[in-house]
C-alpha cells in the first residue's frame, strides 16, 4: 500500500526515532508500504519517519531502472559500525524536500550492521550511491535531513519553498 510522503518542514521528521524489538508481521507490512512508496516516487530511499512512522527502518534499492535486477532491502535499527576516511560528494535530494538538490560530503564507503526482515542480523560494506543512500536514510531516523549539512541561508531559502508548496497543495485540497 503506498502511504502519503511528509513533507519538511514536519515536527515528525525531526524526531529520534525508536529501535524495533523484534520483527513483526505489522514491521513486515510496514518494510513492504515503504518499498511500495518508495517505488511509487520514485526514489531510492525512505525512512520510516517519512511515512509518519517514528522507528528505526529504512529502505533501499539503488539500483537504476535497466541497470540490473532490483534489489530492494528494508533495514531495522541500522547502525554504521565503520566509515572511510575518503569522502565523497553527490548531488543528494529527498522525497520530503521535493524538487530541492544540493551537494552533500559523506563518507565514500560505510559498513552497516542492521536487523532484517528475516529476523537475523546482518552486515555488509556499501559503496557508491548505496553508501550515500543508507547515510542519508539513517540520518532520518535521527531527525537529520540533507539540509542539515547546508549553510543556514541555503537551508531557509528550501525550507520557504516548501512551506510554499505546503500551502499551495492544502489550497488544492
Ligand atoms: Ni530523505
Amino acid at each position: 500500500m503506498i502511504r502519503p510522503i511528509l513533507i519538511h518542514p514536519d515536527p515528525r521528521l525531526k524526531k529520534v526515532c525508536d529501535p524495533v524489538a523484534a520483527i513483526t508481521a505489522d514491521l513486515a507490512v510496514l518494510a513492504r508500504d515503504m518499498l511500495d512508496t518508495m517505488y511509487d516516487a520514485p526514489g531510492i530511499g525512505l525512512a520510516a519517519p517519512q511515512i509518519g512512522v517514528t522507528k528505526r527502518l529504512i529502505v533501499m534499492d539503488c539500483i537504476k531502472t535497466g541497470e540490473g535486477e532490483p534489489r530492494p532491502i528494508a533495514l531495522f535499527n541500522p547502525e554504521i559500525i565503520w566509515a572511510s576516511e575518503t569522502l565523497s560528494t553527490y548531488d543528494e535530494g529527498c522525497l520530503s524536500i521535493p524538487d530541492q538538490y544540493a551537494e552533500v560530503q559523506r563518507p565514500a564507503e560505510v559498513r552497516v550492521r542492521w536487523l532484517g526482515l528475516d529476523g537475523a542480523l546482518h552486515e555488509e560494506q556499501f559503496g557508491g550511491l548505496w553508501a550515500t543512500c543508507v547515510q542519508h536514510e539513517i540520518d532520518h531516523l535521527n531527525g537529520k535531513l540533507f539540509i542539515d549539512y547546508l549553510g543556514p541561508l541555503k537551508r531557509q531559502m528550501i525550507t520557504r519553498k516548501m512551506e510554499k508548496l505546503k500551502r499551495e497543495r492544502a489550497r488544492l485540497g
